[in-house]
C-alpha cells in the first residue's frame, strides 16, 4: 500500500473517498466544519438525522456531497468522551480501514490526524492510522491452491495535514506503522504456517532470508551437536523425542554504537506442542501449531527494527524444537542438567516451553544485555487470570516491568503484571533435583515465570506470556501478530 502526506485542500481534492471525523455530541472537528459548510451544511444535516452513532468508530458513508470534489466522504465517530481516547482514535482508524474494504475505493483522503488525543502527538496518530490500513490487507493463504480475491483496501491512502511544518512527524508515523505491521505480518505467517512445514530448521531459514533482505541483521544458526557442547540438556530434552532436530536462532541488529548494550528478545518457538509422553488430549491439539509464536514475534519486532533502521542494538533468539512423545522422549521424573549446572526434574514433559527457553537465557549472557525480554505462549493458565486480550507480564525488574506496561498501553497492545515472589518460588522444589519443571495447580502462570527467573539472575529480564492473546480460535482462528505492537513500542520509546 502506498501512503502519503498532503497539506491540499481536501476539499478541492478528486479522490473515491474522503475521510472526516465527527465529534463528541455531533460537533465537527475543524476540517469536518469546513467541509460542512462547503457543502451548504449538507453534513450537519446527516447528522441531525441520526445517522451517525456516538460510539467511537461509527461510520456513515455518504455519496456525492454538494460541492465536494470526493466522490464519497466517510464520516466517523470519535467516541462520545471529551476528548478523543488513544483506544477511541485505534477503533476510528479500524473502522475507516474496514469501511474502505470495497473494490470500488482504490484511493483516499484521510483528514483525521492532528485531533486533540489525550498526550498523543501526530507521529502516534499518523502510524495508528498506517497500521491498521496496512494490518487490514494481512491475509493468509499459502496453504491455499488458489488465492482468494483480496476484499481489502489496498490502494493509494493520502493522510491530510493542513500545516506542512507537521509533515516530518506525520511521515516518521507513516514509516513506523508500515513496519511493525509488516513484522506483524511476518509474525502471523510464521504462526499460521503448518506445523509440518513451519519446523526448527524452517526457523532457521527464516532467519538466514531475514539476513539476506537486510544487511543489518547477522543471522548465526546453533545445531543440535552445538547445543549439545555447550550443555543444552533442557533444550535438548524437548527435541529428544522428535525426528525433527531443535534449531537455536540468534539475530544480531546493529544499528546502534558498538558499545551500546544491547536489547535481547528470546521467543519460545515450540514449532508443536503434542505435550509429549505427557500427552495432550486431542480436542484443539492443532492449535499447538502456534507454540512458536513467541518466536514468531521475535522475527516480527527483528524485522521493523531493520526497517526503521532504529539507532540501537537487538539481538533476537530463537530456542526451536517440536516436543513430541517417541522411544526416545523424555518421561515423566527424568532428570536433566540445563546450561548453567542447575538439574532439573520434569514431572510433566508438557511444561516444555521453560525447557527450551531457560537454556537460552543462559546462553544470551554472552551479549552483555542491557536487558532481556522473552515472549512465550507458556501456561494455559496465563488465560485463566487474564483472558485473551491481555499478556502476562513478569519481571525482576521494576524500571522495566513499568516501561513495558507503558509500552503496550501505549501501542494498544496490553500487558498486566503479575508478581514473582519467594513464596511461589518454593513450589519448584523437587527431591531429587535443584528444581521441577512444574509448580503444582495453583498460580500456575507465576510459577513458570519463576522457573525462567531462576535462570535470568544476572540481568534485567521481563518474561511476558502470550498464551492468551498470540492467537485466536473459532471461525476467525488465526495468528495476531500480537505482541509486536508492544515490543515494536517498548523499542521506540527507548530510542527517543
Ligand atoms: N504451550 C502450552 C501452553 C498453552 C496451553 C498455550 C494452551 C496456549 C493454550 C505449554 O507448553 C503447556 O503445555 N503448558 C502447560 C503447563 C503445565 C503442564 C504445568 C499448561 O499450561 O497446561
Ligand atoms: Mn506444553
Ligand atoms: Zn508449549
Amino acid at each position: 500500500m502506498e501512503i502519503k502526506l498532503s497539506n491540499a485542500n481536501p476539499l478541492k481534492i478528486k479522490t473515491h473517498c474522503l475521510i472526516l471525523s465527527v465529534g463528541n455530541q455531533k460537533k465537527l472537528t475543524a476540517t469536518t466544519q469546513v467541509a460542512d459548510s462547503a457543502s451548504g451544511n449538507y453534513l450537519s444535516k446527516i447528522l441531525k438525522q441520526g445517522d451517525l452513532a456516538k460510539t467511537a468508530g461509527a461510520v456513515v458513508m455518504l455519496h456525492n456531497v454538494p460541492e465536494l470534489a470526493a466522490q464519497r466522504v466517510l464520516l466517523v465517530s470519535t467516541g462520545s468522551n471529551e476528548s478523543i481516547t488513544p483506544t477511541d482514535f485505534e477503533k476510528m482508524c479500524r473502522a475507516v480501514a474496514q469501511a474502505l474494504s470495497t473494490p470500488s475505493i482504490k484511493d483516499c483522503v484521510i483528514g483525521i490526524c492532528g485531533s486533540d488525543i489525550e498526550d498523543k502527538d501526530l507521529t502516534w496518530q499518523s502510524r495508528t492510522v498506517a497500521q491498521a490500513l496496512v494490518e487490514k490487507t494481512y491475509s493468509f493463504d499459502l496453504h491455499k491452491s488458489k488465492k482468494a480475491p483480496a476484499n481489502h483496501f489496498d490502494g493509494k491512502a493520502t493522510l491530510y495535514i493542513e500545516d506542512r511544518k507537521h509533515n516530518k512527524a506525520l511521515e516518521t508515523g507513516i514509516k513506523q506503522g508500515s513496519a511493525i505491521a509488516n513484522g506483524m505480518s511476518l509474525a502471523r505467517d510464521l504462526g499460521n504456517l503448518a506445523a509440518n512445514v513451519c519446523t526448527p530448521r524452517y526457523l532457521g531459514k527464516q532467519a538466514k532470508s531475514l539476513s539476506n533482505e537486510f544487511s543489518s541483521i547477522k543471522t548465526d544458526l546453533l545445531s543440535e551437536a552445538q547445543m549439545k557442547k555447550l550443555g543444552m540438556g533442557a533444550l535438548l530434552s524437548v527435541s529428544a523425542g522428535s525426528a525433527e532436530p531443535a534449531q537455536l536462532i540468534c539475530m544480531e541488529y546493529k544499528g546502534g554504537a558498538k558499545k551500546s548494550k544491547p536489547v535481547v528478545l528470546v521467543g519460545k518457538g515450540v514449532t508443536f506442542d503434542t505435550g509429549g509422553i505427557s500427552i495432550k488430549s486431542s480436542a484443539g491439539m492443532d492449535e499447538m501449531k502456534f507454540d512458536m509464536c513467541g518466536a514468531a514475534s521475535v522475527f516480527g519486532a527483528m524485522r521493523a527494527v531493520a526497517e526503521l533502521k532504529l539507532p540501537i542494538n537487538v539481538v533476537g533468539v530463537v530456542a526451536a524444537a517440536e516436543n513430541m512423545p517417541s522411544g526416545e522422549a523424555t518421561k515423566p521424573g527424568d532428570v536433566v542438567t540445563s546450561m548453567s549446572g542447575q538439574t532439573i526434574e520434569v514431572l510433566n514433559t508438557d511444561a516444555e516451553g521453560r525447557l527450551v527457553l531457560c537454556d537460552a537465557l543462559t546462553y544470551i549472557d554472552k551479549y552483555k544485555p542491557d536487558v532481556v525480554i522473552d515472549i512465550a505462549t507458556l501456561t494455559g493458565a496465563v488465560i485463566t487470570a487474564l483472558g485473551n486480550h491481555t499478556t502476562g507480564l513478569m519481571s525482576n525488574n521494576d524500571q522495566l516491568a513499568d516501561d513495558l506496561y507503558k509500552a503496550g498501553t501505549d501501542s494498544q497492545d496490553r500487558c498486566w503484571r503479575l508478581p514473582l515472589w519467594d513464596e511461589y518460588h518454593k513450589q519448584l522444589n523437587s527431591n531429587f533435583a535443584d528444581l521441577a519443571n512444574i509448580g503444582g495447580p495453583a498460580a500456575g502462570s507465576i510459577t513458570a515465570g519463576c522457573f525462567l527467573a531462576s535462570f535470568a539472575k544476572d540481568y534485567h529480564w521481563a518474561h511476558l506470556d502470550i498464551a492468551g492473546v498470540a492467537w485466536k480460535k473459532g471461525a476467525a482462528k488465526g495468528s495476531t501478530g500480537r505482541p509486536v505492537p508492544m515490543l515494536m513500542q517498548y523499542l521506540l520509546n527507548r530510542c527517543s
